[in-house]
């Protein structure tokens, strides 16, 4: 039996797939590599070039392995881009989502984990946000997820589907083997682009946004290793695949928050320099704050960080950095 991993050439998907190369089971790897890389995986993965939304495409895949389980990862992930192009987002999350729904339903399957986001909740005043809190999404890619969500529990309902939704925080760093890691052009995350400065890539950071209703006047957000990220989809593959009617959403992050401001100044401790800083107006879409309260998945999934200090996550996203 084979696990589909859609986006498995991004870096999220290709740190997961080396997570999950440890179950012995096949593993294949559908990616339009519109922001994945061939080269994230193995040279052995079964790699199929195609778009989720080509459901011809996808369907053949589904008659030609055995597909037990979908974890569905492609799709776009940027706030500010959501903003101005929210078109691309409606498609590319929801549409292209609705489709691999219809094929995973004719074709049997009924198992899936898909990658949500914490930006779900929007600026909650209570910060740290459990699974039972409302969705509030503030930009045109939270709201698409959102949507996912809802696609999900209906076809649940109506169908039978089994889901986990994994809200991911804001995963950074890097493979301590460095056999991934992120390396888009044009990066927007935070500790991304700290990290190009720092190695001389770019000249300077802006910080967006210094009047928010925080201490510093930066926003908050929980930064998770992403090795911890891919335990974490290990462990729902577990659960989803050992028990029957899985509707399930867990909070992937830590619970500990850390301002814009915070973050660079580890970056600068890390690397042992200034970095170039300047202030900037807010961005468009950005919610204040997002900590994740991860009790669940901590008690359900026995899901257990190991990298969860920002310096070390930090440390391997430097060493990703100076290899690239
Ligand atoms: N920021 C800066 N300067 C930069 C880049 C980012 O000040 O050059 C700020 C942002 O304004 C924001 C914070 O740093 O306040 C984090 O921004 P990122 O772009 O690193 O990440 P986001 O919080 O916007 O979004 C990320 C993922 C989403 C995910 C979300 C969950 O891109 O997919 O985390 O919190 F949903």
């Amino acid at each position: 039996m084979a696990i589909l991993l859609t986006g498995g050439a991004g870096y999220i998907g290709s740190h997961c797939y080396y997570e999950l190369l440890q179950l012995n089971k096949e593993l294949l790897v559908f990616d339009n590599l519109s922001t994945g890389f061939r080269d994230s995986l193995p040279e052995s993965a079964i790699f199929i070039e195609g778009d989720v939304g080509d459901e011809e495409a996808l369907d053949g895949v589904f008659k030609k392995y055995e597909i037990e389980a979908v974890i569905h990862f492609a799709g776009s992930l940027i706030v500010e881009e959501s903003v101005s192009h929210p078109e691309k987002y409606y498609l590319n999350n929801v549409r292209n989502t609705l489709s691999l729904l219809n094929v995973c339903k004719s074709n049997d399957v009924n198992n899936i984990i898909f990658s949500s986001t914490a930006s779900v909740y929007g600026s909650n005043p209570k910060q740290i946000m459990d699974e039972t809190d409302p969705y509030s999404p503030e930009n045109p890619y939270a709201t698409s997820k959102m949507m996912v969500e809802y696609l999900l529990k209906d076809y649940s309902r109506a169908y039978g589907l089994n889901y986990v939704i994994l809200r991911y925080f804001n995963v950074a760093g890097a493979d301590p083997e460095l056999r991934t890691g992120q390396k888009n052009k044009d990066a927007t995350h935070l500790i991304k682009i700290g990290l190009e400065v720092a190695t001389g890539k770019r000249d300077s950071i802006s910080i967006f946004g210094t009047d928010y209703p925080t201490d510093d006047g930066t926003c908050i957000r929980d930064y998770i290793h992403i090795t911890d990220l891919a335990a974490a989809h290990l462990k729902s593959l577990d659960y989803l695949l050992g028990n029957n009617n899985v509707k399930e959403a867990f909070n992937c992050g830590y619970g500990q928050g850390y301002s814009v401001r915070q973050v660079l100044a580890t970056i600068e401790k890390v690397i042992g320099k200034k970095l170039n800083i300047n202030e900037a107006d807010r961005r468009p879409g950005d919610p204040v704050a997002l900590i994740a309260d991860s009790s669940k998945i901590k008690k359900m999934l026995n899901w257990k960080p190991k990298y969860n200090n920002i310096e070390t996550i930090i440390k391997t996203a430097m060493d990703w950095e100076r290899k690239l």
